[in-house]
């Protein structure tokens, strides 16, 4: 990396770790860099999507045996199938003879797995079928030449994987976040909605917007507004791996049922929006999930999958329709702050401003803990390079 580059992130670095020692009550944001920065992006790929537990899906997306995905995280390409035994596996989509990519479909069902190139085919679950003319190359092992599987773990009927197998088990360190969503029961909501796209904003101005609830009023004022208003915003206290706030119905909004017997009264009047760090950000709402899957792409650009689960069955229902439609007005919405943000943080000129309430955008102030955390100017796993 050329010097000026490792020193405009070593200055992130430096800014994050001083920013993140005030306290609370004197929170502010980080200069706009930190969301242009090719070189502090580098690290981030490094030091945290490579490292950390990254939602890429939900279980709802490949119910059969056979059924698949693919996706990509920083460069790593990815086959999520699942198997004859019903175990879903994150496979590397990279074929073990001359490394092209095995599945070129987004999704689908499939007996094997076969690579287009000289049609090597593998099992279900990774395993080595057959590679056609084979038999006489001295070098060939076909028990060694199995598709690499990645750490993974299903929590919540979500999808994880961890790139360079070293992060401790998740479940455990979610164990007060389930605690909280208990009562709502995300896990008995089936998967009525799935899209995958791209935005033209830094991974970090997602991973914050989702989880503010400032700017309801202002980008949202027909949308989210009226049913969920900045006003009414309590934020949770939040954790080491994770950050909430639960945004509080608007009284004069119709209740949002149908209410799980085991949900409070409090609960039915509210959503718990959680970040499970770095990039995946949910809304438990009383009756839907609303879930985005975020990872970086370049560092003007965010890949999303996102998606709808609720207790109906039929994706067609005009319920679902609508709760889906509204989600699309509300994205939109975002969208397009979003992208006006990336384009005015070209800036030199913005060294970062006051963070509302705790409240409001409290989590935003535990999110850069976290970015602290791991990637600041003290960073042990940084220090040691
Ligand atoms: S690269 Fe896949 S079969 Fe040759
Ligand atoms: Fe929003």
């Amino acid at each position: 990396m050329p010097a000026n580059m490792t020193q405009n992130a070593q200055s992130l670095r430096q800014h994050l770790t001083e920013l993140t020692s005030r306290a609370k009550d004197e929170a502010y944001s980080m200069p706009s860099h930190f969301y242009t920065s090719d070189a502090f992006l580098e690290l981030e790929k490094e030091h945290i999507f490579r490292k950390e537990w990254v939602c890429i899906g939900h279980i709802g997306e490949i119910p059969e045996p056979g059924d698949f995905f693919t996706t990509e995280l920083i460069d790593e390409q990815l086959l999520v199938a699942r198997d004859d035994t019903g175990d879903i596996n994150v496979l590397s989509n990279v074929c073990r003879h001359r490394g092209n990519l095995v599945e070129n479909e987004a999704s689908g069902n499939r007996r094997s797995f076969i690579c287009p190139y000289h049609a090597w085919t593998y099992k279900r679950d990774g395993a080595l079928k057959t590679a056609p003319l084979m038999k006489k190359a001295k070098a060939f092992d076909p028990a060694k030449c199995g598709l690499p599987r990645f750490n993974t773990e299903i929590w919540n009927n979500f999808i994880f994987v961890n790139l360079d197998g070293t992060a401790q088990p998740l479940a455990p360190q979610m164990a007060s976040l389930d605690g909280i969503l208990h009562n709502y029961h995300h896990e008995l909501r089936n998967l009525l909605f799935m899209e995958d796209t791209v935005w033209g904003t830094n991974w970090k101005n997602l991973t914050e917007n989702f989880m503010e609830g400032y700017h309801l009023f202002a980008t949202h004022p027909k949308t989210l507004q009226p049913m969920t208003p900045t006003q009414l915003c309590r934020k949770v206290p939040g954790e080491d791996r994770w950050t909430a706030y639960r945004s509080y119905y608007d009284p004069e909004y119709p209740p949002r049922g149908p209410f799980h017997e085991d949900m409070t009264e409090d609960e039915q009047r509210n959503s718990v929006l959680f970040n499970l760090f770095p990039s995946f950000v949910v809304a438990v709402a009383a009756n839907y999930t609303l879930f985005l899957c975020l990872r970086p792409h370049g560092a003007d650009q965010v890949s999303i999958r996102w998606g709808v689960c609720g207790l109906k069955s039929d994706p067609n229902d005009p319920e679902v329709v609508a709760y889906v439609d509204l989600c699309k007005a509300f994205n939109a919405e975002d969208k397009e702050k979003l992208e006006t943000l990336q384009q005015a943080q070209k800036t030199r000129f913005f060294a970062g401003g006051p963070l509302a309430p705790d409240d409001l955008e409290g989590t935003i102030w535990d999110f850069l803990k976290y970015m602290e955390s791991r990637l600041g100017a003290k960073s042990a796993a940084l220090a040691a390079e």
